[in-house]
């Protein structure tokens, strides 16, 4: 079967290796899979603004997170990428879905739980309906791949309860979606590693870090009680998540990382990753100024990116507002 992929991340801070091992490392693999028949990966900005955000610098933290996507190695010639807000046809389609989700499917969800907790005046109808918004984005394209992290499972979930739920009502329209797990599903956070790595303080490594920040999070990052470095999430969580790292962006073995480092100590296994962090970024980095020196070019490809966009998801929504009598 050919695969129609679809996913997206917020612009509400700097892109972090959990991002970029969770999500973009997997979206990269599949652009290339002979079954991929059309991938689409966007910049949720309306998703970004459920939480707080800063209107003078926030069209900028979109368009660092497409730099991130073409530094990273997305090849436009390959992949749609775009902007959310861009592409009024997921807010529509969103608007129809909100009509038969129950309440009761939203306000149970961890995501929702969370987030409140961290900004409790947000409790408003957009935090609350924001899973509706990404089962919208999802269906818009009737995608039926999601590459993401561990953390976005239950919403693909109730993607799949409300494809459902429209297909009851108004006839079979969508198929069922996949969610696309890597084994870097769940990058844990370097100071609290039962906690997932997020785009806060030394918790976690931006892509965009420098090579002696690095370093320094690295060299602070928690390890566990007992020397060895061995890999156990249960009893130590903290070493295996470094281990994780090494493994994903050096290519080794995690065996192999575990023989190499027996007997030795933390502070030498954690100033090697140090440089495997910063080799690996320093390419990354430096495609990076490339494209800030040509932001015409980067605009040029997301506003054809988008008018392909809107045309692939006028067709849906035209059959969603077909069956539902509104056209
Ligand atoms: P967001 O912006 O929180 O995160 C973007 C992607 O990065 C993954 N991720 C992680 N993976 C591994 N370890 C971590 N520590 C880690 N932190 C983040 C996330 O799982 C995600 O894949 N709701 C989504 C954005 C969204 C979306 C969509 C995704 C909106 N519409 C449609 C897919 C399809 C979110 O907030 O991701």
């Amino acid at each position: 079967m050919s695969n129609r992929i679809f996913s997206g991340i917020r612009p509400s801070g700097k892109l972090h290796l959990g991002n970029y091992l969770g999500a973009i490392k997997n979206w990269i693999e599949l652009q290339d899979k002979p079954d991929t028949e059309q991938a689409i990966f966007a910049v949720v900005d309306y998703h970004g603004i459920t939480t707080p955000f800063d209107p003078k610098t926030y069209k900028q933290q979109a368009m660092d997170v497409i730099l991130d996507y073409l530094a990273a190695g997305l090849a436009p010639k390959k992949v749609l990428l775009m902007r959310q807000s861009r592409v009024s046809q997921h807010t529509e389609l969103a608007w129809i879905f909100n009509t038969i989700t129950p309440v009761s499917w939203l306000d149970r969800l961890p995501t929702y739980r969370e987030q409140l907790e961290k900004s409790p005046k947000y409790n408003h109808m957009g935090l609350l309906d924001y899973p509706v918004l990404m089962a919208a984005d999802i269906l818009i394209y009737k995608s039926n791949v999601v590459p993401v992290g561990e953390d976005q499972m239950p919403h693909i979930d109730l993607t799949n309860e409300i494809a459902k739920k429209f297909n009851s009502m108004f006839g079979q329209t969508f198929d069922p979606v996949k969610a696309h797990l890597a084994e870097g599903a769940r990058i844990m956070s370097l100071q609290e590693p039962t906690k997932k790595m997020s785009k806060t303080g030394d918790d976690g490594i931006a892509l965009s870090d420098a090579p002696d920040v690095i370093r320094e999070k690295i060299k602070k990052a928690v390890t566990d009680s007992g020397k060895e470095i061995i890999y156990d999430p249960e009893k130590k969580p903290a070493v295996s998540n470094l281990l994780t790292i090494h493994h994903l962006l050096s290519g080794k073995a995690i065996k192999s990382i575990e023989n190499e480092y027996f007997g030795k100590s933390y502070s030498e296994f954690k100033s090697d990753l140090a440089e495997v962090v910063a080799d690996f970024l320093k390419p990354f980095q430096e495609r990076r100024k490339e494209l800030e020196a040509d932001m015409t070019y980067v605009e040029d490809l997301l506003i054809e990116s988008e008018e392909k966009a809107k045309e692939m998801a006028q067709k849906t929504l035209d059959e969603v507002k077909t069956r539902m009598g509104l056209l």
